[in-house]
């Protein structure tokens, strides 16, 4: 028997009436056509499938669809604005932070909620907060590297932000 679940994924809310054993990386990528989230793992080990359930990072095949019921979701698709690459999307193009780019939405996906948790994290923060994710191809090296620099473009870009604010009042 199927159940109806209702998500907001990205700001836009879906209808889908889905099998209760549909896990929610399916239903993304099979009900939704949002296959940016990738699977590269039976196991949940490799985090290629992170994505933002209601602001924190999970592994979407460690759930099922139905449980996402009233959440709202991001997933990278959700995460470039008016056309524009997300900060952490460009540090990662900008400092070589993939090579073939199967893990890389899932490794943005965590580094997004790691930066939000801690905005300026040491090279350990960073690979402790990435521990859950894994690439084949890079060394890591680049990936830490990219996170360091969102960090600084964020956190300048969020100082501008409150000066503008400041400066308004
Ligand atoms: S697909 Fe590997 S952890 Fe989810
Ligand atoms: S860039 Fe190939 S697996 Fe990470």
């Amino acid at each position: 028997m199927k159940h109806k679940v209702t998500t907001t994924v990205n700001g836009r809310k879906h209808e889908r009436e889905v099998e209760p054993r549909l896990l929610l990386v399916h239903y993304l990528r099979d009900e939704l056509g949002l296959t940016g989230t990738h699977i590269g793992c039976d196991t949940s080990q490799c985090g290629a499938c992170t994505i933002l359930v209601d602001g924190k990072a999970v592994k979407s095949c460690t759930m099922f669809a139905v449980q996402a019921e009233g959440k709202s979701l991001t997933t990278i698709e959700g995460m470039a604005k008016d056309g524009e690459l997300h900060p952490i999307q460009q540090a990662f193009w900008d400092e070589h932070g993939l090579q073939c780019g199967y893990c890389t939405p899932g490794f943005i996906m965590a580094a997004a909620y790691l930066l939000d948790q801690n905005p300026n994290p040491t090279e350990d923060e960073i690979r402790k907060g990435l521990e859950g994710n894994l690439c084949r191809c890079t060394g890591y090296v680049n990936i830490v590297k990219a996170v360091q620099t969102a960090a600084k473009t964020m956190s300048t870009s969020s100082a501008k932000k409150a000066t503008v604010t400041a400066g308004g009042n």
